[in-house]
């Protein structure tokens, strides 16, 4: 079994987090053509590292959508005019993995964003279950994140039963308390810094439809400037 294991006193979840996590709504002029967009792309199945299906990189089939969107999220955050960044932007659709709302497979594996920096997503569902947004939680008191990828590269892969998944589940959401949640709102965009533990709050959606989003991830920000949080000396 491939486990990770960070304990609850680990720096990484008390240390001042670099970016706040932020929401914009109404953030597309015209958010129906970007879905539109989207639905026309071919969306391909990873080997399993995450839910669903995504599309090419933005930089390749919309380099000018792919451009906006990063200046406009590093803009919120930096003063600057002018950073490089290396980063990853993708249409992802996913189907819930159990037609009941309430179902342990339909909640989300809490977990960090690799390598990234800045995370953050925009909602593109019309009419969402305004329960498949993102939450976010913190390690429980003397429990560890303890995180079993192949229970969740299992379930992404379909090789396993959604009821082969609930016993991990319930041990990871035992472990963690849940500190902020963002409802899923059509045109919403959100970004967070990506040490903090999240995750979708739940896979189901109305009318058999899947969740799109269109999902990024910074992991490289060079900038001559410092982030929100670190632009004041800490005094207190
Ligand atoms: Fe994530």
């Amino acid at each position: 079994m491939k486990t990770k294991q960070i304990e609850s006193d680990d720096t990484l979840f008390s240390e001042l987090k670099k970016f706040p996590i932020s929401i914009v709504d109404n953030f597309f002029k015209d958010p129906d053509a970007i879905v539109d967009f989207a639905n026309s792309q071919r969306f391909e199945r990873p080997w399993g590292r995450y839910p669903g299906v995504r599309s090419e990189q933005m930089s390749k089939i919309n380099f000018p959508l792919y451009n906006y969107v990063s200046n406009f999220t590093l803009g919120c955050m930096f003063n600057e005019a002018s950073w490089e960044f290396t980063s990853s932007m993708q249409f992802q659709k996913i189907k819930p993995f159990h037609k009941d709302k309430d179902h342990w497979a339909n909640k989300g594996f809490i977990h960090l964003d690799g390598n990234s920096l800045l995370a953050g997503l925009v909602y593109l569902n019309k009419n969402p279950d305004p329960d498949s947004g993102t939450s976010f939680f913190r390690v429980k008191k003397e429990k560890q994140h303890s995180f079993n990828y192949d229970t969740k590269f299992s379930l992404c892969r379909g090789e396993i039963d959604p009821d082969d998944a609930v016993e991990g589940l319930k041990e990871l959401y035992s472990n963690h308390e849940k500190t902020a949640e963002i409802k899923n709102v059509y045109n919403r965009l959100i970004f967070y810094d990506a040490s903090n533990l999240h995750t979708q709050t739940n896979y189901w959606m109305p009318n058999d439809e899947e969740r799109l989003t269109l999902v990024f991830f910074f992991d490289k920000i060079t900038i001559n400037g410092k982030s929100p949080t670190e632009r004041f000396k800490r005094e207190f």
